[in-house]
């Protein structure tokens, strides 16, 4: 993994925009993974300020999203298609088809899955994946003891998951209790990845990916067997790592 280390949350973002507006600029259509949560804001402001001072297009572009609530419609505020819409993709030029969010309301939860699975698949694959990581190492909405060889599929959410985006809604309770999540193994497809960090509360994930071992129980640790992953972390996140990285 290649780490690059960023004064605070507003260098990461700039950093990370730089790396996919030259992937964005560099190729005539590609296919992206994208994240939600607080981590990547920064990332989408700096992706549409670009968009409107440098022109780069994303009309050729595709996105798929990691995951959705499972109950939430697409009009609900805390719903994910809502903030990649609000955030992101109502400020750029990409077309709202080539845009993907696994659906929250499917009736056949199993068929939806399977249905984002091929989607993926038809598109070619993902070419570079956005990824946060939870405090607990989820990736996407991947938890402790979710199996390496997982297609998109149903979960539960952590009661610390829940926990954590609870600041989103107005009671804990409120909170969706399932997702839906790309899994571990349509992550680890994806052909790059880059995984941005940012603040003191992520600190003990980046020593246990760093320095602990590959292990189901940290979701994010298998990142050490993809062979082309760039993690961009503030200074608060990387505090505890040792400074042989
Ligand atoms: P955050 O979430 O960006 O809101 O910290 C990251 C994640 O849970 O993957």
């Amino acid at each position: 993994m290649r780490i690059i280390e960023a004064a605070n949350y507003k260098e990461m973002s700039v950093k990370a925009a730089q790396l996919v507006i030259e992937k964005v600029r560099s190729s005539d259509c590609m296919t992206l993974g994208l994240a939600t949560g607080g981590t990547p804001k920064g990332l989408y402001e700096e992706l549409i300020l670009d968009h409107r001072m440098n022109g780069t297009s994303y009309q050729c572009v595709t996105t798929f999203n990691l995951d959705e609530y499972i109950g939430l419609s697409k009009d609900d505020p805390n719903s994910y298609y809502q903030y990649m819409y609000t955030n992101f993709f109502s400020h750029i030029d990409i077309p709202l088809k080539n845009t993907h969010i696994p659906s929250g309301q499917a009736v056949d939860v199993q068929a939806e899955c399977k249905r984002y699975d091929s989607q993926v698949k038809d598109s070619g694959g993902i070419d570079l994946q956005i990824l946060g990581i939870g405090e607990n190492g989820h990736i996407g909405f991947n938890e402790p003891g979710t199996s390496f060889s997982s297609g998109t599929h149903l979960v539960e959410l952590t009661s610390s998951t829940r926990e954590a985006n609870a600041r989103y809604f107005s009671s804990f309770d409120e909170v969706p209790r399932q997702a839906i999540t790309m899994g571990i193994s349509g992550i680890m497809k994806s052909k790059e990845i880059l995984l941005l960090v940012s603040g003191v509360s992520k600190q003990d994930a980046m020593k246990k990916l760093f320095e602990g071992q590959v292990t189901e129980k940290f979701p994010a640790s298998i990142l050490n067997e993809h062979g082309n992953v760039t993690v961009i972390a503030d200074t608060d996140a990387l505090k505890l790592v040792k400074p042989s990285r």
